[in-house]
């Protein structure tokens, strides 16, 4: 059997989803939205590399999934830990086919009161760690056919929130190497998009600091909450074939929430 790219599988691999025989690095692929990422990607036969500091529920995730996951320990904040993650991948896997650029987490604060320290350890892991994940995983995708690259950003990456300065900054700056990413990649057969959830109520940190849900729904034109697993469906989309001739695209998970703007003449129907 032979991978979309052409080149030899693992024949324990079983034929059964429409990534079969495809390999998946997520990052933060243990909990939260990348949990499910990662529960999505297997079920479509792709045999799943979970990325992240926490041992314990990495494992757990690993031996609930098919297609022999593996983990990998690593805390991407620091500068070796992309370049060593992706060697580790690639020496165990023999190739990468698709990259989700998962890992990370919010800060909230005025941005007067952004201390240079703040900043550095929050785009260490936000915006360094993917942005160098995507460059070597592209140069190695490359190097074996082609590949996919997800970007998890977030609606605050395309619009202001107050509050939210280096979140937006760091999200906003994924989404500006994404466009590069496209233009330099693509005529190796790389594509890259970006998944957009808005809000999902995943990490310690929820809920994020004056959260209204009532007044959230009032402003979200399909009226529900977004899950994980929406944005992970978004995400299984993206990586495989179906989405063979699509590049430099955003998908909003969000109900609509980022098309519109709230109604100013009380039309609230
Ligand atoms: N939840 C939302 O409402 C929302 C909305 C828009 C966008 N997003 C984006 O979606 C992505 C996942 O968020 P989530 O809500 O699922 O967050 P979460 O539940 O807090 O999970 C964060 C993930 O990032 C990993 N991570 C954090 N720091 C890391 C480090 N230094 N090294 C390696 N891994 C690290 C964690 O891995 P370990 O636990 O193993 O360390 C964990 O798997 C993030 O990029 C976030 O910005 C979330």
């Amino acid at each position: 059997m032979s991978t979309p790219h052409g080149n030899d599988i693992d024949g324990t691999v079983p034929a059964n989803g429409p990534l079969t025989g495809r390999t998946a690095l997520v990052t933060g692929g243990g909990r939260g939205i990348g949990a499910e990422i990662s529960r999505g990607l297997a079920r479509a036969g792709a045999r799943v590399a979970l990325l992240g500091n926490g041992l314990e529920h990495l494992t757990r995730l690993a031996g609930e999934l098919p297609h022999d996951p593996i983990v990998v320990r690593a805390d991407l904040s620091r500068p070796e830990a992309p370049e060593a993650a992706l060697r580790e991948v690639t020496d165990r896997f023999g190739r990468l086919d698709i990259l989700v650029n998962n890992a990370g987490f919010g800060t909230f604060g005025p941005s007067d009161e952004v201390t240079p320290e703040m900043y550095d350890d929050f785009m260490a892991v936000n915006l360094r760690a993917p942005l160098l994940l995507a460059g070597q995983a592209a140069r190695h995708m490359a190097d074996h056919g082609g590949g996919s690259i997800v970007h998890i950003s977030s609606g605050i990456g395309a619009s202001g929130n107050t509050g939210w300065v280096l979140y937006s900054a760091a999200k906003g700056g994924m989404e500006a190497a994404a466009r590069t990413l496209t233009a330099e990649w693509g005529p190796h057969n790389v594509r890259f998009n970006t998944v957009r959830p808005a809000v999902i109520r995943t990490s310690a940190a929820w809920p994020p600091p004056g959260w209204d849900e009532a007044a959230y729904l009032r402003s979200v034109p399909l009226r529900r909450m977004q899950e994980a697993t929406d944005v992970a469906d978004a995400v299984l989309f993206l990586a495989g074939d179906s989405a063979r001739n699509i590049s430099g695209a955003f998908v909003d998970v969000d109900g609509g929430w980022g098309a519109v703007k709230p109604s100013v003449v009380g039309a609230d129907a």
